[in-house]
């Protein structure tokens, strides 16, 4: 048989003899690959439901002590945390295991940017009905979908950790990406969360004074993390609606991460009230990992747009309507840059100093 490209006949190779009887070539190890790393995965999960890196936070314990604190049978007890070890989230000294630092940090209840109520709540409920999610484009959120969210403290918490951890590293491409941050002095971060992009971005252009506009119950996180970060008072905190509530002006508008969690009209009329608080002169600036261009998008887009999907129930925005929506609302030029190792998909939208 003559195969037209070397993935068709490695296809017909599988059809003709049976996928076990195949040799290992890429495909084979790309599917194991991916079994292996759900088992992984699956192995953090459960130490997070059994909160064993909350028991290790108080210290250092042999296999028995922690056998008796999570109440195991025994079984696998051993392998599970010796598999814990080289996935870098215990360490073991001898016969007793303890928390990696990150471990301490993320997956502990007690640590300051705790990930599992965020996992375990949010995203493993509504990832495992991916299949739903495709069959009827509805969010698969328990309880009510993201927008109950913020009536679950440690839920808010634990999203809004996670949400850092994606945007830990957006500050030098949003620097990168817009050359006039010298002359302007007021940066509103819309739905800016508990406010570390916009705390990084004062401590680059100290020049800047910043208000971070996010839902009321974010007000308590907000000040928790700028004390922690030592930059209490280098953003105020404003509570409100961005879609009801009025906004205040600005120089810089951002919209971080927030236009692909929300239907078209919604996204039109957010990119519509973040051009009325724009001051002339100056830009909305967008930055979204979802965001991209015509073609289908790396991996890591691709996984958090159909995270988004179960999580939101909305799955795609492209460069392209972004465009649309902005010139539709009244920014006279829209450009596009990917800065930063990874690239970042970064959107500067201007406004003219003499609007129409
Ligand atoms: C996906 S997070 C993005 C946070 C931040 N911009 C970032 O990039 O890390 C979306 C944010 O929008 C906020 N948000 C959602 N609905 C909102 C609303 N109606 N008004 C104001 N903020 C809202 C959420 O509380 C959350 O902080």
């Amino acid at each position: 048989m003559v195969c037209a490209s070397a993935a068709r006949c490695r296809l017909a190779h599988v059809k003709h003899t049976g996928l076990l009887a195949a040799p290992p070539g890429a495909g084979l190890a790309d599917i194991s690959r991916l079994v292996d790393s759900y088992c992984r995965t699956q192995a953090l999960l459960s130490a997070l439901e059994l909160d064993l890196f909350t028991v290790l936070d108080a210290g250092p314990a042999a296999e028995k002590e922690i056998r008796s604190a999570l109440g195991l049978h025994g079984r696998g007890l051993r392998q599970w945390l010796d598999l814990l070890v080289p996935l870098g989230l215990l360490e073991r000294d001898g016969d007793r295991y303890g928390n990696s630092p990150e471990a301490a940090l993320y997956l502990a209840r007690s640590g300051r940017q705790y990930l599992g109520d965020f996992l375990l709540k949010a995203m493993v409920p509504s990832l495992g009905n991916l299949s739903t999610a495709l069959r009827t484009g509805q969010a698969q959120v328990p309880g009510g979908g993201m927008a109950a969210v913020a009536d679950d403290p440690a839920l808010l918490r634990s999203s809004i950790a996670a949400m850092d951890m994606l945007t830990g590293d957006i500050v030098p491409s949003l620097l990168a990406a817009y050359d006039d941050w010298d002359d302007h002095r007021t940066l509103l971060d819309l739905g800016g969360g508990r406010g570390s992009v916009a705390a990084g971005l004062v401590a680059a252009r100290p020049h800047l004074s910043a208000v971070v506009l996010d839902l009321p119950p974010m007000a308590p996180l907000f000040e928790e993390n700028m004390a922690a970060r030592g930059a209490a008072g280098a953003a105020a905190f404003r509570p409100g609606d961005f879609f009801t509530d009025p906004l205040p002006r600005a120089d810089i508008v951002l919209l971080g991460n927030v236009l692909l969690d929300w239907e078209a009209e919604q996204r039109r009329s957010l990119v519509r009230r973040a051009y009325l608080s724009t001051n002339p002169g100056g830009a909305l600036i967008v930055y979204d990992h979802r965001l991209r261009g015509a073609g289908p998008g790396g991996q890591e887009t691709l996984t958090l747009n159909l995270l988004t999907l179960a999580m939101c129930g909305v799955s795609d925005y492209t460069l392209d309507e972004l465009d649309t929506d902005a010139r539709a609302a009244g920014y006279d030029a829209v450009e596009h840059r990917s800065p930063g190792s990874p690239p970042r998909p970064v959107v500067v939208c201007r406004k003219s100093a003499r609007p129409a």
